[in-house]
């Protein structure tokens, strides 16, 4: 650490960063705006100046800016210095000539970066009597509002979206004075991680339009820490609620998982919670009943002896354990098809046994050789994609530490690497987003895709079983890994292939590379150590009279399997009972049908795909008859979540660490609890004052320790249980710097979460051998795989109003000359008979046909199958 003294004070300082960072991770208030700490430094906005002596002798000084000075040993600033705050209250005037004053009617106001560091400086009188500069605010698709009236030119917008994301279509416009940001036209941004142009931006330009249709001030509403359910990457999330209603998601830091971002999927998808589908009353043969009844009904039906239970990767550990504690062990089935239950288990196998240690998204960003098979990450675990898009960066950065250029440096860097791009592998059967910052791209089947990967492992460690005749790529992948400090492999469930993701685990253990597998839900990994056959025993079960009453919790199973399939199960069943907060196939043939909470609505605990265990916990309490789902299904000795970890640690001892995901509901700070809710200046009572003006005694949570109201600690509260960020002056998500032990550093603490996994043994489990063959296309026959799409393809985020007009619709890709592009043809396989619109792709393999993933009608079909394309009939 250096010494550097602020205003004749020494403090520590990292003599890596720069002298912004150091001032704000010794907690010193200094306006800023152009840097990030997830950006660097570029020097645009002359908001941070302070005065610089050469020593203690120094009267002068000089001014400059501290974002792009080093904190070197020995630096003497002032940042009370009259000339220097007389020179940032100055930029402050400046930037304000053309800023309208139009934060009453912002919906950045009460948490925006520009008030708080208007206030900061003291500036708080207009002198400028002129006109304002003015442009025409653009459409920017659903998702994202544009008012560039508000923009102060930081250029923190073009920064984080072209550089950072990889985005083409925003940028700077400008003539003479005038800069514009956004679009060549309106348009729907097209990034997959556009929404966070609403943190990044400092000022109001850039807002959430989700926001807007149910709009409500930051301090007026009631936030929890919670954990995002689009994707089994688990990032952090605040959820906000207002009167019963969820209003948005903002970004949860968290150092090892999200950092500052999120994807669109996970920051818009959350309207699902508010969605016209929900159930939200119990219902019994189509009839609403109390809950009691509905009780009663469960507890009959469970008791009868002859039940079984399905669960689901998308329900909670607590609620997945409460279902099996409900049926008894034997009779709990894991809610996933055949195929995923046993690529689920594998999955586990790996995480838990090596081949090498799985990496958090941190460490995925800091990879400096890559090798994806079988993922298309971008829209199956859509935050990694933007981890990678850093991660290319790494090896290119020795340019910038040789010529000297501190890595904060941001354009200095840039300027540096150009576009040199580090080593990233992929080989998928269809062409990715990822594809535009690849070294190389390989398209074949996934058993090509397998062979492939035996191939790189066998370069890397002649040990490792062979598949001969590979390519030339094999053995450039093999050289980039081979060469790496630190090399990754990806890979994952989505190819449905088992050789897939041993070839992954070969080339790994070769390579002594990180391990990083993706699952296709927010719990499969939870629900698969959980355990329980899959869904193919349970209809089983059924069919041959072994159980005759069915619970089913927070599944679709329409999207499992074969709709024939489910059919012939459902009504084979005499009993039939679902839990689930939306709408679907499955739920409409309950006899019993129960509202269960969304994770808006509930606490519980999922398990990502890096194996790390993470607390969600209610943003409100329940409205109606919406119970979570564990609180339906558990016995009466279980009174608060507490008691049911602590019966699923005995009882699992594997999954015990979960427990430990978050404090406990006896937590308190100096004896009190942690409020979901920031000080509102209109108090409390004065919420629902239209409605009724005596104050209501606010909901009590057994399970947490967080408190339903504004009342509770003053003090910042450990990583898995803050709600929101804010500290006096830092009313922006910008507080987030005060939570940390230095910007973009950890989490005060410890970041959030349990690693459930850390392989003892690396390399311990020994080559896989079983090499598939080489594919062979087949005459009047298409190899179907799954195609997956950043939106449409997941479950619930196409409930969401916003994101639902931006899903994919469903198709089949071909690469094939006899065939006409947007006609339909019908695509026929196992599963059953669909017609579709065919989009011709050159880049594809021949013989294989991609099929939309999970987005209807072609939910529940199991793929990779052998079928035909042909004419509709
Ligand atoms: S739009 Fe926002 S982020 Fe972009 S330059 Fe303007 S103020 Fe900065
Ligand atoms: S990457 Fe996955 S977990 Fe993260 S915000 Fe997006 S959908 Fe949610
Ligand atoms: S933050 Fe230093 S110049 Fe903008």
């Amino acid at each position: 650490m250096a010494t550097v003294y602020v205003d004749n004070k020494p403090y520590p300082m990292n003599p890596e960063e720069n002298l912004l960072h150091g001032c704000l991770s010794q907690g010193l208030n200094l306006p800023y705006f152009c840097w990030h700490p997830a950006l660097g430094s570029v020097g645009a906005c002359r908001q941070c100046a302070v005065k610089l002596f050469k020593d203690e002798h120094d009267p002068h000084g000089k001014i400059v800016m501290s974002c792009m000075t080093p904190a070197a040993e020995g630096t003497r600033i002032s940042i009370a210095d009259e000339e220097a705050a007389q020179f940032r209250a100055g930029v402050i005037e400046g930037l304000m000539l053309n800023h309208p004053h139009d934060c009453p009617v912002c919906d950045e106001g009460g948490e925006c970066h520009l008030q708080d560091m208007t206030v900061m400086t003291g500036h708080d009188y207009r002198r400028y009597e002129f006109d304002k500069r003015t442009f025409r605010n653009q459409n920017l698709g659903p998702l994202v509002n544009h008012e560039a009236n508000r923009c102060i030119q930081c250029y923190r917008c073009v920064r984080y979206y072209r550089d950072y994301a990889g985005g083409r279509d925003l940028n700077a416009f400008a003539s003479r004075n005038t800069v514009f940001f956004g679009r060549h036209e309106d348009g729907v941004l097209e990034n997959e991680f556009s929404g966070n142009l609403v943190e990044i931006c400092p000022t109001g330009v850039f807002t959430d339009k989700t926001l807007k249709h149910h709009y409500s001030r930051k301090w007026d509403q009631q936030f929890a820490p919670s954990v995002c359910v689009h994707c089994a990457l688990g990032c952090n999330i605040d959820a906000g609620e207002r009167y019963g209603t969820l209003r948005r998601i903002v970004n949860r830091y968290n150092h090892e998982v999200n950092g500052y971002f999120l994807c669109d999927r996970g920051r818009f998808g959350y309207e699902f919670v508010n969605s016209e589908q929900r159930l939200r009353q119990p219902l019994l043969n189509g009839k609403p009943i109390s809950v009691a009844e509905a009780r009663r009904h469960l507890e009959d039906r469970a008791a009868g002896g002859s039940v079984i239970g399905i669960g689901s990767p998308r329900a909670s550990l607590e609620a997945n354990f409460a279902l099996r504690t409900l049926v008894g062990a034997e009779r709990f089935f894991s809610g996933m098809a055949d195929d995923q239950t046993a690529l689920a288990g594998r999955l586990i196998k790996m995480l838990r046994g090596g081949p090498t240690r799985t990496p958090t998204l941190r460490e995925i960003e800091e990879s400096d050789a890559v090798f994806i098979l079988g993922e298309d990450v971008t829209s199956v675990a859509p935050r990694m994609a933007l981890a990678l898009r850093q991660s290319v960066r790494q090896q290119p950065m020795e340019i910038a530490r040789r010529a000297h250029i501190p890595l904060w440096m941001d354009h200095g860097v840039r300027d540096a690497l150009q576009d040199s791009k580090g080593p990233l592998f992929i080989a998928t059967p269809y062409p990715t987003r990822l594809d535009e910052v690849a070294t190389a791209t390989f398209r074949g089947a996934p058993d090509d895709l397998a062979r492939l990967g035996f191939a790189v492992a066998h370069a890397l460690n002649p040990e490792a079983p062979s598949a001969q005749d590979f390519p030339l790529i094999a053995e450039m992948i093999a050289s980039a890994l081979k060469t790496a400090k630190k090399p990754l492999v990806i890979s994952g469930m989505s190819c449905s292939s088992q050789a897939v993701m041993e070839a992954a685990a070969n080339v790994a253990m070769a390579a002594h590379a990180a391990l990083s597998l993706t699952a296709p839900e927010c719990n499969t990994v939870g629900a698969a150590m959980i355990g329980g056959a899959p869904l193919s025993a349970a209809f089983e079960a059924v069919r041959k009279g072994s159980a005759d009453t069915v619970i089913i919790l927070e599944n679709d199973l329409y999207r499992r399997a074969p709709a024939a399939e489910v059919d012939a199960f459902l009504a084979s069943a005499k009993h039939v009972i679902v839990l689930d907060h939306l709408a679907n196939p499955t739920t409409e043939k309950a006899e019993l049908g129960l509202p269960a909470g969304t994770f808006a609505e509930s606490d519980g605990t999922f398990i990502s795909s890096e194996g790390r265990a993470q607390r969600f916990f209610q943003a409100f309490a329940p409205q109606n008859e919406v119970l979570a789902s564990w609180r339906w299904l558990k016995p009466d000795r279980w009174q608060n979540l507490d008691d049911v970890l602590a019966a699923l640690s005995r009882a699992l001892p594997d999954l015990a660490p979960a427990a430990y995901a978050a404090p406990s509901a006896a937590f308190r700070i100096s004896g009190a609890k942690i409020p979901r809710s920031p000080h509102r200046e209109s108090g409390r009572t004065a919420t629902l004052v239209n409605i009724n003006i005596s104050e209501p005694k606010t909901p009590e949570d057994p399970d947490s320790a967080l408190s339903f109201s504004m009342e509770g600690t003053p003090d910042k509260p450990p990583a898995a249980l803050i709600p929101f960020f804010w500290s006096p002056g830092w009313n922006s998500i910008q507080a987030t710097n005060t939570y940390q032990e230095e910007p973009g550093g950890p989490l005060r603490g410890g970041d959030a979460g349990v690693r459930m996994f850390e392989p003892a043994a690396p390399n311990g489990q020994g080559w896989f051998s079983a090499i598939p063959p080489a594919f062979q296309p087949r005459e009047g026959e298409w190899l179907l795989v799954p195609m997956y799409h950043f939106i449409g393809s997941e479950e619930l985020s196409p409930a969401a109003r916003g994101l639902r007009e931006l899903a994919t619709k469903a198709h089949v890709a071909v690469n094939c000359t006899d065939l006409a592009e947007g006609t339909d043809v019908e695509v026929s396989c196992a599963s059953g008979t669909f017609r579709l619109p065919v989009r011709l792709r050159a880049d594809l393999p021949p013989g294989v046909a991609c099929l939309s993933a999970g987005i209807a009608p072609l939910t529940g079909v199991t793929l990779p199958a052998w079928g035909k394309i042909g004419s509709p009939k």
